[in-house]
This record gives C-alpha cells, sequence and structure tokens, in this order.
C-alpha cells in the first residue's frame, strides 16, 4: 500500500491546482528531511515513512520517541481520527520497545468512524465506496503491531475514554467541528494528569479548525505549549494544571465571539508555531470570519496576513473560500 510522493503530488495538482503543488514543494525542500532534522533529537526511521497517512514524518518519530522513551507505561495512549493509523503505527512501535510498559497489549486506543468519505480518495486510491468500513485496510496496516492497539469504532461525538484510565497521552486529529473538538474535551480532557500528561492537536497549524486556537486560547492556565512539530499541524501542550470544567464544556460559537479575545487568541496562537505554519493559523482566523458571514473582515486580515510576510499555504484555500463566497449570490 505503499504511496509515492510523485503520487501525491499528482493528486494535489488535480485537487488544487499548480499553485498549492509549488507551495507544498517550497515547503518539503524547505522540510527537516532525514539527512537534516530540524529536531535532532527526534531520531527521524526511515520505517516511519511507511505507513500511508496524513501525518509527517517529524510528528511520527516524535510519537514513537515518546511511547518508547518517555511514557512511564501508566495510563493509556489515545489516538483521536486514527484513519489508516499512521499515528497509532508509530506510539504502538514505540510502546513495543518500551522497557517500563509491563502490558503493552491494547495500550494504544485508536478511535475512529472508520468509514469511507469521499475526500479520502485524494490521500489513497483505496476503491471504497462512500460510507464503506476501512477498518480492515486499518488493521492491515498494523500488521502485528494489531495486539498492541485497541480500535475504538464509532462517531467520536458519543465517544467515552477507556474505562477507568488516566489518559498518558492524546493525539488529537479529530477536531473537525466545534461540536466534536467540546465533545471531545468533555469525554477526554478531564482524564489528562496535570504534570505529566501531552495534548497534541493535529489542526492546530490548519486553516480548517479555528474553534481549536480559540478553545485552547481559554485553556491557556492549564496548557504549557511544549512545541510545534516543524513542517506538520501539531503543536504538542503538556498539561500543566488541571481544567476547569466550566472552561472545558464551553462551547466556541462563531457567531457569539469577542473581537478582542479572538485578537488576543490568534496572536497567541501564531507565536506558538513555527514560520512557515504561521499562515495557515492565520488562515484559520479568515475562516472564522468567514464562518461568522463577515467577508469584509476576512478580506482584512487576509491584507494583514501580507504585511505579516504570511504567504501561502492555507492562506491560498482561505482566499480562495473567499473568491467563492463573494461570487455567491446575496442571501435573501
Ligand atoms: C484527517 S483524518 C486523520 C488522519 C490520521 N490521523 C492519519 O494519521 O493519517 C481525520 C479522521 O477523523 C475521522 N473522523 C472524523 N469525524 C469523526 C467522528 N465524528 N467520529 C469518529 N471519527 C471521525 C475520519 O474518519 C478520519 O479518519
Amino acid at each position: 500500500m505503499k504511496l509515492h510522493r510523485f503520487d501525491r503530488a499528482l493528486r494535489l495538482l488535480r485537487r488544487e491546482g499548480f499553485r498549492s503543488l509549488l507551495d507544498r514543494v517550497l515547503l518539503e525542500l524547505r522540510r527537516p528531511a532525514l539527512r537534516r532534522p530540524a529536531l535532532p533529537w527526534l531520531l527521524l526511521d526511515p520505517e516511519d515513512a511507511t505507513p500511508i497517512g496524513m501525518t509527517s514524518l517529524e510528528e511520527r518519530a516524535f510519537l514513537r520517541a515518546w511511547a518508547e522513551r518517555t511514557w512511564d507505561g501508566q495510563g493509556e495512549i489515545v489516538d483521536l481520527g486514527s484513519w489508516l493509523g499512521s499515528s497509532a503505527i508509530p506510539l504502538a512501535r514505540g510502546v513495543r520497545n518500551n522497557p517500563r510498559c509491563s502490558d503493552p497489549r491494547g495500550r494504544v486506543h485508536a478511535y475512529d468512524r472508520f468509514r469511507w468519505e469521499s475526500w479520502m480518495a485524494a490521500f489513497l486510491d483505496a476503491g471504497l465506496d462512500e460510507g464503506d468500513s476501512f477498518e480492515p485496510l486499518f488493521l492491515r496496516q498494523l500488521g502485528d503491531l494489531a495486539a498492541l492497539v485497541t480500535p475504538h469504532a464509532g462517531d467520536l461525538a458519543a465517544a467515552t475514554r477507556p474505562p477507568g484510565a488516566q489518559i498518558a497521552l492524546l493525539f488529537h486529529d479529530a477536531a473537525k467541528s466545534p461540536e466534536l473538538d467540546l465533545a471531545v474535551r468533555r469525554a477526554f480532557f478531564p482524564a489528562l494528569s496535570p504534570g505529566s500528561s501531552l495534548l497534541i492537536d493535529q489542526d492546530f497549524a490548519h486553516w480548517f479548525a479555528p474553534w481549536v486556537h480559540l478553545s485552547r486560547f481559554r485553556l491557556r492556565a492549564s496548557l504549557e505549549p511544549l512545541l510545534h512539530l516543524p513542517a506538520s499541524g501539531s503543536l504538542v501542550f503538556r498539561v500543566a494544571a488541571p481544567f476547569e470544567v466550566a472552561e472545558l464544556e464551553r462551547p466556541v460559537v462563531a457567531e457569539a465571539l469577542d473581537d478582542a479575545e479572538v485578537a488576543a487568541a490568534f496572536e497567541w496562537a501564531l507565536s506558538l508555531v513555527t514560520p512557515p505554519m504561521g499562515a495557515n493559523v492565520w488562515a484559520a482566523r479568515v475562516k472564522l470570519e468567514l464562518d461568522r458571514g463577515r467577508l469584509d473582515h476576512a478580506r482584512r486580515h487576509l491584507a494583514r496576513a501580507r504585511e505579516l510576510g504570511l504567504r501561502g499555504l492555507d492562506l491560498r484555500r482561505a482566499a480562495a473560500a473567499l473568491g467563492e463566497l463573494q461570487g455567491a449570490p446575496a442571501a435573501p
């Protein structure tokens, strides 16, 4: 099931055109490669490149290294939005090699609907139809690591965390709507242990999920930003203090947001990511204004991105979304 870079490039070209492909190539050229890692202690491993998935080498290396060398074997490891397992696999590889883990079986909990959606074909031509289960593909990719992984198939909106357990690491790649992120905060965050647990927000350096930036800003008294994994969406937080339940459960409602809070949240979020991924965080700010139906504000934030020297990547997607809305017939 190996998908070559060339195939991926062709798919991106077909899906989003030449400018997006050029952005990606430029990013890849600046990207830490196996020979030139941005975080040398991550010990990138060619085996991490094998699984088909949407995570970067740095994300995979970080997850494997943490599970092997930092995890003390206590609590569970949770992977939300596992798709074909590109994060569950390095986690399981780390668990397998961790001498402090006395019982590795099923310790990585992989949550997903495991139902095929048409957009996934841009990453893999699996020959599946909308709604088909892709759990067999996930299990095939895991191979003999499957013994270390507990799949939880179903809608995360109604999911519960592994029974009775503290969560040592939560890899969150399922903040796909404000409602889903709220459900995850409610169900999983209370089991993160202050002082040791990690929350990794994979949707952080991404334009699609502005509710993540708002929500984490509101929770910042409990979240210590540790690092942004370069050239990826992932922001790694250490849980520094217990969460306030009221804050955890507070919905992010785009229409009801205060402008001063939004401005502070995005300045904060921008300060946490490594260049050039700031473009994606700022694009989320533009997307938020689109969600609020404030096209003039979205336009202003796109202009501000240029002043800040932010270019390309998700900003192009946000600009295209704005263009589409401007071209749309006025609401009655
Ligand atoms: C961007 S993909 C994750 C990519 C993956 N982490 C990887 O390593 O390649 C998002 C995943 O979230 C899952 N997902 C989205 N909404 C969900 C929901 N409400 N409940 C469960 N899974 C969901 C999708 O099925 C998809 O596999």
